[in-house]
């Protein structure tokens, strides 16, 4: 069989022999204990539209549109996989079950690209179970183990954003400064906290664990 499989592969030109999606190199794939971050993609549409048209979680993020469509969520995957949005957008997903929760992503600050933006969002239902700390978690440390020219990554929340604080904080982030940034839902900018982990303080977090 596997040979028949193989004779027929190999009787058809190049352009014609069946490719696999071919996955974003700079981006892998990413494991946690319970999660799996993955490019988006077709199949998660539907959970996408249905979790991220959410005011409580459009108000909380720079530029997610609200009331959020199926056109939406269709334009977002499209867009994430041609790289038009940020540089890594991951959907975040159960290990378990490949259940779709929400999105993180890593973006190159376009002044500088040794720094990266971290972002993220969950579906509501998936709140206050560590699953942003541990996507989070995840994200910073692929981005400092596979680009050695990250030397910060920066995120920011809304002032009034006590979650994200919080997850800001668990990974170790230390507060900047304040300042507005837009936010599409909103129509205007709101304030917000700013926080950046560097390089050498990511490095001290992860060898402090091994020194217990
Ligand atoms: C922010 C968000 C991603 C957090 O996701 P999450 O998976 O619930 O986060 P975690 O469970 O890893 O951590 C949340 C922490 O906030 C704490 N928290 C949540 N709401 C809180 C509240 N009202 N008061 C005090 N602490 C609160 C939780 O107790 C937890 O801290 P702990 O582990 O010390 O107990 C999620 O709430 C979300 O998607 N919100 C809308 C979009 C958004 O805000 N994105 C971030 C933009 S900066």
């Amino acid at each position: 069989m596997e040979s028949l499989l193989m004779r027929d592969d190999q009787s058809r030109s190049p352009e014609e022999q069946p490719r696999p999606d071919r996955p974003r190199s700079d981006c892998p794939v990413l494991l946690s204990q319970r999660l799996v971050l993955r490019a988006p993609h077709i199949e998660d549409i539907d959970a996408l539209a249905h979790l991220a048209n959410n005011a409580a979680i459009a108000t909380m993020v720079a530029r997610m549109p609200h009331p959020y469509t199926a056109k939406d969520a269709a334009d977002f995957v499209r867009r994430t996989n041609i790289g038009e949005i940020g540089k890594c957008v991951y959907a975040i997903t159960k290990a378990d079950n490949g259940e779709f929760l929400g999105c993180c992503a890593l973006e190159p600050n376009p002044a500088d690209d040794t720094i990266l933006e971290m972002g993220y969002w969950l579906g509501e239902p998936y709140w206050n179970k560590g699953y942003a700390t541990e996507a989070a978690h995840a994200l910073i440390d692929m981005a400092f183990r596979t680009r050695e020219w990250v030397s910060r990554i920066d995120a920011r929340c809304r002032v009034t954003n006590i979650a994200s604080r919080r997850v800001i904080q668990k990974c170790g982030f230390q507060f900047q400064g304040t300042g507005m940034v837009g936010n599409l839902a909103m129509g205007g900018t709101v304030p917000v906290e700013w926080y950046r982990l560097d390089r050498k303080t990511w490095l001290s977090l992860k060898s402090w664990g091994e020194m217990r």
